[in-house]
């Protein structure tokens, strides 16, 4: 399924060559409110024509143009007429393939550079004559296509970015979508406002309103439900739906007894109280830990949480289903399932050797229901970004604490207590992971880190207190910081807040003697323990 925007948008298309940077440069375009989508680098001419873009942009890539296998473009492309922006890898390939000369360095090196610009180029309308830059050196350009001349250049290199302006071919050998080029976001409004000519016609106000259209289309008067975790991706998605379709959406919260301390009361509250959406609060707390007893292996405890999900939802949907038998409401089953997938999940990735994108590891916490179910899915936040989804959300009227909580994941508490869940360990964690949370809220520091939390480790160790020796439990602090959860990196937080943290769950904690602070990055290590 295709995720294109409706036509009167403005939209810019973007080839993926297998950059670690082709989602930032969406990210960037969608910032300037227009529409981008990515789609692998070998999408033919024809494709492209029929998604209508203003404006193409070739990310950069791994590869060089002379490996055996190096991704190669659709070349009619570059006379298509539309405007194409190639940037690094997407430089050597329209030079490459217009009959510039491109040389195999044999070296891949990232570097800060200045930027030269000499001809009054559109691309650097505004930006005056010297601009710092993020270099990237894999292949070099070193003879230009004919029809092309330089814009700029830097020290090391004469073709840093280079034009065709008849047909609107423009190549970037730097990064304009890095933070380490500062005046990127510049460079790429020149390109999309004034050389592609895009509206700013991509707002969240604008997306609620299509998104809604688009579900009442797909659902009709049918019936959809939604397993809201509390979670942004599906509240957000909750909070659109009930707009979209009111009382024809039914959430089911499952309290698997794995939630942190008065998780399904906040839920409860939001989204029964306030939002007044129909949710059906299933408490399966006990079926989760019988479950759960003698199991100390993390991928077991994972895979035995995810399949008691299914079953308790099934079982969920079927109680709805005799429910509303019972009131004798009108109207078939269960049709859809809403899922709050977003638009990292649905892209599809090209396999380039050495594409660091390409380790992925993802996490589908009701991966199985549909095809057990036969559902149809309603994903409404497929097209977005997570800062795009957190935007909805606060224009629907969902509360901070919602829409900028952290990660929590779906088996919850069982990954982070290691060795055996039990009621007794559930409970300790719970009392410390609050303490956590509130003490990070106090000094400001929850909503800077990607997550804050704490892990019950299968550890004893002496204590004293009073004059009494203790033997008692461990907790692991972990605090890291992360753009998307794929790579991350401890935070080095101020001492006095570990030591406040620490103290607290010490002293208030029954059965923890030890605290200890996790100073591992991913990878090696992952964020959560299990
Ligand atoms: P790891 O531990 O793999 O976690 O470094 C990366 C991010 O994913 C979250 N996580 C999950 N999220 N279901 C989820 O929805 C899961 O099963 C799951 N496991 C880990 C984790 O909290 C971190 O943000």
């Amino acid at each position: 399924m295709k995720t294109a925007a409706p036509p009167k948008h403005s939209k810019i298309l973007i080839l993926d060559f297998g950059s670690q940077y082709t989602q930032v440069i969406a990210r960037r375009i969608r910032e300037l409110q227009v529409y981008s989508e990515i789609v692998p680098y070998n999408i033919p001419l024809k494709e492209i024509v029929d998604l209508a873009p203003n404006g193409i942009i070739l990310s950069g890539g791994p590869a060089s143009v002379y490996d055996k296998g190096a991704p190669q473009i659709d070349k009619e492309i570059f006379s298509s007429g539309i405007p194409v922006l190639g940037i690094c890898y997407g430089l050597m390939q329209m030079a490459h393939h217009l009959g510039g000369k491109v040389v195999f360095t044999g070296r891949r090196e990232y570097g800060a550079g200045m930027l030269q610009i000499n001809n009054g180029s559109q691309l650097f309308d505004g930006l005056g004559n010297q601009l710092d830059v993020w270099n990237s050196h894999g292949d070099e350009v070193t003879a230009l296509p004919n029809g092309f001349a330089v814009a700029a250049t830097t020290e090391g290199c004469n073709f840093a970015a280079v034009e065709d302006r008849q047909r609107k071919l423009y190549g970037l050998q730097f990064h304009p979508e890095v933070a380490h080029t500062p005046r990127g976001r510049e460079i790429l409004q020149n390109f999309v406002y004034h050389i592609c000519h895009c509206a700013m016609d991509w707002t969240m106000g604008s997306f609620i309103e299509e998104a809604c259209e688009r579900v009442r289309a797909q659902v009709g008067d049918a019936k959809v439900v939604l397993g809201l975790s509390g979670g942004v991706d599906s509240s957000v998605t909750a909070a659109l739906l009930h707009k979209a379709i009111g009382d024809q959406l039914t959430c089911i919260f499952v309290n698997n007894g794995l939630l942190r301390s008065r998780e399904e009361e906040v839920v409860q509250r939001v989204f029964g109280e306030n939002f007044h959406i129909k949710l059906k609060y299933v408490d399966a707390s006990d079926r989760f830990l019988k479950k759960l007893r003698g199991i100390i292996d993390p991928e077991q405890k994972r895979k035995l949480i995810g399949n008691e999900f299914i079953d308790v939802f099934q079982h969920a949907t079927e109680e709805l289903l005799a429910e509303d038998r019972h009131r004798g409401a009108a109207g078939g089953g269960y049709k859809f399932l809403a899922q709050g997938t977003l638009y990292p999940d649905v892209i599809e990735s090209v396999s380039i050797a050495g594409n660091p994108s390409q380790v992925i590891k993802s996490h589908h916490n009701v991966g199985g229901l549909p095809e057990k179910m036969h559902f149809e899915l309603v994903e409404p936040v497929r097209q977005l970004f997570k800062d795009e989804v957190r935007q909805v959300g606060l224009q629907l009227g969902l509360p901070k604490e919602i829409v900028y909580r952290q990660p929590f994941p779906g088996p919850g508490l069982a990954v982070r207590i290691l060795g055996e869940v039990t009621e007794e360990r559930l409970s300790i964690l719970r009392a410390a992971d609050t303490i956590v949370q509130s003490e990070m809220e106090a000094a400001d520091w929850y909503y800077k880190v990607w997550q804050s939390f704490a892990v019950l480790l299968p550890v004893q160790s002496v204590g004293v207190m009073g004059d009494q020796r203790t033997y008692e439990n461990t907790v692991a602090l972990r605090i890291v910081e992360s753009q998307d959860g794929m790579t991350a990196d401890w935070v080095r937080m101020p001492n006095e807040i570990l030591a406040r943290i620490s103290n607290r769950i010490c002293n208030e904690v029954r059965g923890v003697n030890r605290v200890v602070y996790d100073i591992s990055s991913k990878p090696p290590s992952t964020i959560e323990w299990e």
